[in-house]
């Protein structure tokens, strides 16, 4: 499956925003989304099939000073295990070498066996854990990545 991946306009928020909604109990808001589209430092990127317009997955990064973090990931359901989180963490974090960053961070739930499967395949590694992060009994696990 040819998937490129680009930046994300305006355009692209509302099919963004479902993704996020299929992905997550707490969603982000679109104005949210909207957000980082203006900061400086924020890079919210898709992944885009050659055949089909709507994005199938995004990645959402600050980059900062030497640091490299990722907000937010996910892909539409119907599009999982295809490889489309792998494209957009691996184009991440092409990037973060690129532009001379030494680490990427990023918190996921304990529980989210998926999101650490595919953390892992990048040599990410589980830091420290932070208690109740997301609420009563959902801790998250802080991973790094040394570039
Ligand atoms: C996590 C997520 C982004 C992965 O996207 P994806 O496109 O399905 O992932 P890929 O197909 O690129 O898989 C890459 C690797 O991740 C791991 N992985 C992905 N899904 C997995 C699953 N359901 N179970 C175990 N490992 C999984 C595997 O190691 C996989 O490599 P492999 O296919 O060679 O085994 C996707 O499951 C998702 O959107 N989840 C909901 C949102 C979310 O949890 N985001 C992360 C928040 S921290």
């Amino acid at each position: 499956m040819a998937i490129h991946i680009r930046d994300a306009t305006d355009r692209d928020l509302p099919r963004i925003v479902e993704i996020e909604q299929l992905a997550f109990p707490t969603p982000w808001s679109l104005g949210a989304f909207r957000r980082e589209l203006t900061l400086p430092f924020s890079r919210l990127t898709v992944a885009v099939a050659e055949k089909d317009p709507l994005p199938e997955g995004f990645l959402c990064r600050w980059l900062v000073a030497d640091e490299c973090h990722v907000l937010n990931v996910a892909v539409h359901p119907d599009y999982r295990r295809f490889g489309v989180g792998a494209r957009l963490l691996g184009a991440t974090i092409s990037e973060a070498r690129e532009k001379g960053a030494d680490l990427v961070t990023l918190e996921v739930r304990r529980s989210n066996l998926a999101a650490r499967g595919l953390y892992r395949k990048f040599d990410f590694e589980e830091r420290r854990l932070r208690r109740h992060y997301y609420g009563p009994g959902e801790d998250a696990i802080v991973m790094e990545l040394r570039l």
